[in-house]
C-alpha cells in the first residue's frame, strides 16, 4: 500500500518549505503524547529560519527535545498548552519567557472542539504512518489529534516512513459532538473499538506532506532499585487485601497507570503477583505494561500512547499485527474522559511531588513556584476513579526533601480527591478518614523516620496554635519546610 494517495503526491514538500506555511503569532495544535508521535522536521526547521515567532503550541501532553527544546531554545515559542516534560521549556517558563497553561489533557480536546473561550487552530501539525482517501493514519500517539485536525484551517502531515503499515487499525476515533448534542460514548470494555481507525480530513485540509524517517527520542527509565519495589510491594498488598475483603473482583478493574520512573517500577510489581486476566484504561503504556502484556498478565489497553524505550519500541514495531489484537490507540478525549473512568472504575495510579498531612497532594511545582511537568491525566483519573492511589518515595532529594510536609505548597488534588497514598514506609488508607485521622496516619505510616518526629510536633503545634480543630494548622510554620528547604537546600 502506498501511504500517499496519488491526488496527493503534488503536496509532498520539504520540511523548510512547509514550516513557510507556518507565520508568527499562529497557534498551532501539533501531535504527540509522552514523547511518541509528535512532528520532528518541521519543528526543526521552524527554529532554524526563526521566520515565525510568538507561536502558541498547544501538544496532547509531553513531545521530544527535537520538537519541544528546539522551539523553546530558538525563542519562538510565546505561549504553551497543557503538559510539557522538556528541561528547556521548564526553565524557560519558570524564567517567565514562555506563558505555560497546565490543563487536565481531557479538557484540551474538548475544549479545542468547542473552541471554548475563543481557542482556534491555525494549523495542525501531525505526525502519521500514512494518508488515505478519508484521513490520517496516525503514529503511535493520539493524543489531541482529532480534535487539531477537525477545528485547524489548515493540516501538515509529517509522514513518518520508519512506522510500519500493521498500525492500521490500532486507533480507534470516535467524534463525541458537541453539546447540547454530544453522544453517549459506547465503549464498556478497555478493547472496546466504537468508531474510525483514521482521523478522517478532507484531502483539501491538507496543505503540506513531509516525509520523514525521523524516530521518537525513547524515554530513559530509571531502573527500579530496592524503594520502588518496596513501593510496588504495599500496593500490591493493598490491591490483594481489597480483592479479600470482596471490594474488588479477583482480576480488579481496569488499571491507569501515570507517567515517569516510579510508575513504571509500581508497573513492574504486578508481574510476579499472582493477578492475571487484567486489563488497563490509561493514558500512557511504558516499558513494564508491555512486559505485563506479553507475560498475560495484562490481557489488553486502551492508552492514548505508547511510550518505550528503545528496545521495547522494536519488540512493539516488530510484533505490531499482534499487539493490534491487544492495544487500542484512543484519543485523550476518550482516554481520559471522566463518564468512563467512573463507569469503568478504574483503579488509578499516579506520582506525586508531595503530599501533605490531610492527604492534599502537589504534582506539579517544586516548593510552590517552580512548575516540573505538568497536572497531566492525574486529575481526570483521580477524581473519577473507584479506587486511587499516589505512590512516592517519601523523601527526595537524597533525603533533603520529606515528600510528606505540613501543607503542600501547590495543590493539584484535595484532600476530597486523595484515597490512598504509599511510600515505602507503607500505606495509608484515607477512605473515610477525618483530617486528623488522615494526618496521624500520613504522619506514622507513610513519613521518613528522619522526618516523622518533625511532622509529629508540628501536628502537635497546630493543634495548639490554630482557633479551630477541623484542620489544626500553625499558619507561621506551615510552609517554613519548604522555605528552609530553598534557602539551605534542605528541608531539616
Ligand atoms: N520536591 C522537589 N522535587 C521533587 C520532589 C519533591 N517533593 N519529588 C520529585 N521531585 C523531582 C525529582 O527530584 C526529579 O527531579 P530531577 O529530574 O531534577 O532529579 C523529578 O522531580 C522527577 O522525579 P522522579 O523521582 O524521577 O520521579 P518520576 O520520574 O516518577 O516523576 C513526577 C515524578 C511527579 C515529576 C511525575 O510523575 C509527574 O510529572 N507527575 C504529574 C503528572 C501525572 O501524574 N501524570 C500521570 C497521569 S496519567
Amino acid at each position: 500500500m502506498s501511504r500517499i494517495p496519488t491526488g496527493l503526491q503534488s503536496r509532498i514538500m520539504s520540511a523548510e518549505q512547509a514550516a513557510a506555511l507556518i507565520t508568527s503569532g499562529m497557534t498551532l495544535g501539533m501531535s504527540g503524547f509522552t514523547l511518541v508521535g509528535y512532528p520532528k522536521a518541521i519543528p526543526g526547521a521552524l527554529a532554524a529560519s526563526g521566520h515565525a515567532k510568538n507561536l502558541t503550541l498547544c501538544t496532547g501532553a509531553s513531545v521530544g527535545d527535537d520538537m519541544d527544546g528546539v522551539m523553546a531554545r530558538a525563542g519562538i515559542i510565546s505561549r504553551r498548552y497543557s503538559y510539557q516534560s522538556n528541561k528547556s521549556t521548564r526553565t524557560l517558563i519558570n524564567e517567565g519567557s514562555i506563558g505555560y497553561i497546565d490543563m487536565h489533557l481531557s479538557h484540551v480536546p474538548a475544549f479545542v472542539n468547542r473552541q471554548m473561550g475563543g481557542i482556534h487552530i491555525d494549523a495542525a501539525v501531525i505526525e502519521c504512518a500514512a494518508i488515505t482517501e478519508n484521513g490520517l493514519i496516525p503514529a503511535a500517539s493520539m493524543g489531541a489529534s482529532d480534535a487539531f485536525v477537525r477545528v485547524a484551517d489548515k493540516v501538515i502531515v509529517e509522514l513518518n516512513e520508519t512506522i510500519p503499515l500493521d498500525i492500521i487499525g490500532m486507533h480507534d476515533v470516535f467524534e463525541i459532538g458537541l453539546p447540547p448534542n454530544a453522544k453517549p460514548i459506547p465503549i464498556v470494555h478497555p478493547l472496546d473499538r466504537v468508531g474510525l481507525n483514521y482521523i478522517p480530513c478532507p484531502p483539501e485540509k491538507i496543505a503540506a506532506i513531509v516525509v520523514t524517517q525521523l524516530k521518537d527520542k525513547s524515554p530513559a527509565f530509571t531502573e527500579p532499585n530496592e524503594i520502588s519495589r518496596v513501593i510496588g510491594g504495599h500496593i500490591i498488598d493493598f490491591l490483594k487485601s481489597e480483592v479479600s475483603a470482596g471490594r474488588l473482583p479477583q482480576n480488579l478493574l481496569p488499571l491507569q497507570s501515570g507517567v515517569g520512573s516510579v510508575a513504571n517500577a509500581v508497573l513492574q510489581a504486578f508481574a510476579d503477583s499472582g493477578f492475571r486476566g487484567l486489563t488497563m484504561y490509561t493514558e500512557t503504556f511504558q516499558d513494564s505494561a508491555l512486559d505485563l502484556l506479553d507475560q498475560g498478565v495484562v490481557l489488553g489497553a486502551t492508552t492514548c500512547a505508547v511510550s518505550f524505550s528503545e528496545a521495547a519500541q522494536e519488540r512493539f514495531y516488530g510484533n505490531l499485527a499482534a499487539y493490534r489484537e491487544k492495544l487500542v490507540l484512543r484519543s485523550q478525549e476518550l482516554s481520559n474522559n471522566p463518564e468512563l473512568i467512573r463507569r469503568l472504575g478504574l483503579v488509578s495510579m499516579n506520582t506525586p511531588i508531595e503530599v501533605d498531612i490531610y492527604g492534599n497532594v502537589n504534582s506539579t511545582h517544586v516548593a510552590g513556584s517552580a512548575v516540573m511537568n505538568g497536572i497531566g491525566g492525574s486529575g481526570d483519573f483521580t477524581r473519577n476513579a473507584s479506587l486511587n492511589i499516589f505512590a512516592t518515595e517519601s523523601v527526595g532529594k537524597k533525603g533533603a526533601i520529606s515528600c510528606i510536609v505540613p501543607m503542600a505548597s501547590h495543590v493539584d488534588h484535595t484532600e476530597h480527591d486523595t484515597q490512598i497514598i504509599v511510600t515505602e514506609q507503607g500505606v495509608a488508607d484515607l477512605r473515610w478518614k477525618t483530617p486528623l485521622e488522615r494526618a496521624e496516619l500520613l504522619i506514622e505510616n507513610c513519613s521518613h523516620p528522619d522526618y516523622r518526629p518533625m511532622l509529629r510536633s508540628y501536628l502537635e503545634q497546630a493543634k495548639k496554635t490554630a482557633k479551630s480543630q477541623h484542620t489544626p494548622h500553625d499558619l507561621s510554620q506551615a510552609l517554613s519546610w519548604h522555605q528552609r528547604f530553598l534557602e539551605t537546600g534542605s528541608m531539616k
